[in-house]
């Protein structure tokens, strides 16, 4: 019996010691960048990759070319046919800009034809920028 109360209070100073953990890594990522995580971003890029080209070739697939997508202005890539939704976002795709779009795109640029649910997960959509930022050449 008196297992479980050593038991409960291992496990909260173990919380404890896991948010000042988190606390402080946060910190030290608002001075340095994230980590680039290459290898999850290909991962993950795989999704996108049913229609999106990443390469130099310049040709679309369902949805546009993405090489040298940071910091282009949306709806920019000659040769594909944006919605009318994404013609009118005019926005730069700056990192944070498209962190927001592909955490829940059809919500972020309502109408567009990007049939995409999006990423959740914040590191899963830091990656895949971080990928895209490589550029493809
Ligand atoms: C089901 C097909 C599909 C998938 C999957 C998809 N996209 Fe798209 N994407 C599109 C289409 C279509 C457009 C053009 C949208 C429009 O014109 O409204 C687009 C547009 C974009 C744009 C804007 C490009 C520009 O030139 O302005 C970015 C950035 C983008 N997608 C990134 C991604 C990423 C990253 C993923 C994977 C996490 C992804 N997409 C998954 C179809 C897709």
């Amino acid at each position: 019996m008196i297992k479980f109360p050593f038991l409960k209070v291992l496990a909260v100073a173990l919380v404890i010691m896991g948010c000042s953990a988190t606390i402080a890594g946060g910190a030290a990522q608002a001075e340095a960048a994230e980590p680039c995580d290459l290898a999850l971003g290909a991962k993950i890029f795989s999704k996108c990759a049913a229609c999106h080209t990443f390469d130099t070739s310049g040709i679309h697939g369902a949805g546009p070319n993405l090489n040298s997508i940071i910091g282009k202005p949306s709806g920019s890539s000659s040769g594909f046919p944006y919605s009318e939704a994404m013609q009118a976002f005019q926005r730069l795709w700056t990192e944070s800009e498209l962190d927001s779009f592909l955490q829940q795109p059809m919500a972020a640029i309502p109408g567009t034809t990007m049939a995409f649910g999006g990423l959740a997960k914040p590191h899963q959509r830091a990656a895949v920028i971080c990928y895209l930022a490589q550029g493809a050449d």
